[in-house]
């Protein structure tokens, strides 16, 4: 299943599994202090970060290539949201001549199959730009069980990507608690957060055999420029 597929899928159970992105998109927003009126979002959801916002603003932007969840986001007069992949030409060409405030990204941009071509288009377009991405350590013991190639970026690469800019980088790992393994498996499928799931049945019940632990791990970076 394509990580979008993925989304799309389980759009409407997105905002019952998303404790972590949650947290993390509050972070990001508390951290906005300039209160920006021209602004662009990435991966944009079901509105986390929109739903967070305490301020009035002449433009909001906000684009996801998932139509489910974008039905999902709250409207507003001053709104757009746009149905685009982030990495797409059709999206690059969308912001010609388009500048911002603000350019924001919350648990999104870890899926860009071109972070730096993606981040050379955006970064001139912009003089404060603000993002947390997953990386590569998110469900680490899940990863070490299947052996399956690791479906986001690690922190390495993040960095590597933002390397021609002035970024500063925060790094913070979560364990989330468990009562059961069946709620533990349920919440992985339905934050999205596992991107494309390519376990067969038989990986499946393995990886549900071997899995000990009690909690899920994430690991989250936010950058600044
Ligand atoms: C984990 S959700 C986060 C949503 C929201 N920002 C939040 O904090 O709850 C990731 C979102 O990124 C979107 N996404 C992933 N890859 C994308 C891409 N290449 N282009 C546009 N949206 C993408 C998904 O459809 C999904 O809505």
């Amino acid at each position: 299943m394509t990580i979008e597929n993925n989304f799309t899928k389980y759009a409407k159970d997105y905002d019952n599994n998303n404790i972590i992105q949650r947290i993390v998109s509050k972070a990001l927003v508390r951290e906005i202090t300039n209160k920006p009126k021209n602004i662009l979002e990435l991966g944009c959801g079901t509105g986390q970060i929109f739903r967070e916002l305490d301020w009035e603003f002449d433009n909001y932007f906000a684009i996801d290539f998932s139509s489910k969840m974008c039905e999902l986001h709250p409207k507003h007069k001053n709104l757009t949201i746009k149905c685009f992949d982030f990495d797409s030409e059709a999206f690059f060409y969308e912001l010609e001549n388009k500048t911002f405030d603000t350019i924001i990204s919350s648990s999104a941009l870890q899926w860009s199959k071109n972070l730096p071509k993606l981040l050379s288009l955006l970064i001139p377009k912009t003089k404060n730009f603000k993002a947390v991405l997953f990386t590569s350590n998110t469900f680490k013991e899940i990863y070490r069980i299947t052996q399956k190639p690791k479906s986001i970026l690690s922190y390495d690469e993040i960095k590597g990507a933002f390397a021609p800019y002035k970024a500063s980088f925060e790094l913070f790992n979560y364990k989330l608690n468990f009562e059961s393994k069946k709620e533990l498996f349920d919440y992985i499928k339905n934050s999205g957060v596992g991107g494309d799931g390519k376990l067969n049945f038989k990986e499946a019940k393995e990886l549900y055999k071997n899995y000990t632990l009690n909690y899920l791990e994430f690991e989250v970076v936010f950058v600044t420029i």
